[in-house]
């Protein structure tokens, strides 16, 4: 029996290298030790055959090999989890000092921009910055702003009507009209805001664009005056050696009135691809507030005096990103406006 066990360990040792994984060692594992079929199971249960003192020595070697058996055995598994255990910790591995993936988060629209920056102006001046209606009544669009009863901005061809009493506004000129309705003067407003016009859409052409409205009203204001804060503006929108001029134009709520041109603030008047060669950008009408447009809100124009300008901003977003087409401004197609994050 003795000689037995050596071969039974002979065989075991011999057996042991060729275990590489988990599935290979429990497969050992039952078939040297197993509850039902193993090697070293069924030895013992030959154990009762033998007399009494073979039993106690085989009995006392056959358990020895046991207890080597499962410790082998063991202390394999236990090298095969500390293995799979290592490859985890690498292959898991986080770089805790990497940059975080940053989130992506909305932006402002560019008109949004330079409205903002606009604003930014207006109030550096003094200005209010107010907002107003979209729809207007006759007499906010055209009573009020002395627009006589004939004139052809009234046609429904250039005017969105809701009803025959209520339309779009054309103009952020109704904003002058709520502005001196809402307080006396001396005042100082600015109004940004969306107007609307009956056009066919193309590059240069939206029928819904942006403006914004200033009006100034006090005592003893002149046409100087309103020069003087045009030119301030556009130094400060655009940069100290911006220079601005006046053509003389017809709006019914001013008088007299001018066309505003200010230098172009990309070659800053030589002439360039911007301005057309002209080295001159318009930038929007002007003029004295008309002594019936006062009257009507009842301010006395022999009292006050005032002077209104209004600007587009969307032609001039177009011209400070070079847009080809002003619709990019309104389609809202996000690999447009990723561009001004
Ligand atoms: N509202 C005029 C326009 O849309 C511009 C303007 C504003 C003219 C203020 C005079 C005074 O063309």
């Amino acid at each position: 029996m003795s000689d037995r066990i050596t071969q039974l360990r002979t065989d075991f040792d011999r057996e042991l290298p060729a275990v590489t994984t988990d599935a290979d060692a429990t497969a050992l594992r039952d078939r040297w030790v197993g509850r039902k079929s193993g090697l070293l199971t069924a030895e013992m249960k030959t154990l009762g055959k033998l007399s009494p003192e073979e039993r106690k020595t085989a009995g006392a070697q056959l358990n020895e090999l046991k207890g080597y058996v499962e410790s082998a055995i063991e202390s394999l598994q236990a090298g095969f989890a500390a293995k799979r255990e290592a490859e985890q910790l690498v292959s898991e591995r986080i770089d805790v000092t990497l940059p975080g993936r940053r989130l992506s988060g909305g932006h402002l629209h560019p008109i949004t921009l330079l409205r903002q920056k606009i604003e930014d102006i207006f109030v550096s001046m003094g200005y209010e910055i107010e907002d107003g209606p979209e729809i207007e009544t006759h007499f906010y669009n055209f009573d009020a702003l002395n627009i006589p009863e004939n004139h052809p901005a009234r046609s429904p061809q250039d005017t969105f009507y809701i009803t025959d009493q209520l339309a779009l506004r054309s103009q952020t000129s109704t904003m002058q009209i709520h502005a001196m309705q809402k307080r006396r003067p001396p005042l100082r407003v600015a109004a940004p805001g969306r107007v609307f016009r009956r056009d066919t859409p193309d590059a240069t052409h939206n029928p819904m664009f942006y403006q914004v409205e200033g009006l100034l009203v006090d005592r003893g204001i002149t046409l100087g005056d309103l020069k003087g804060t045009v030119e301030e503006f556009v130094r400060r929108l655009f940069g100290p050696e911006t220079r601005t001029r006046f053509r003389p134009s017809y709006f019914p709520f001013v008088e007299p009135g001018a066309e505003i041109d200010y230098t172009c603030f990309k070659c800053n008047g030589a002439g360039c691809r911007v301005c057309k060669g002209s080295g001159w950008i318009e930038m929007g009408g002007s003029g004295m507030v008309h002594p019936n447009v006062l009257r009507g809100v009842g301010i006395d124009p022999e009292e006050f005096t005032g002077f209104a300008f209004g600007l587009g901003l969307d032609r001039l977003c177009a011209l400070m990103y070079g847009l080809d087409d002003i619709r990019l401004l309104y389609e809202n197609d996000v690999r447009f406006l990723e561009q001004f994050r």
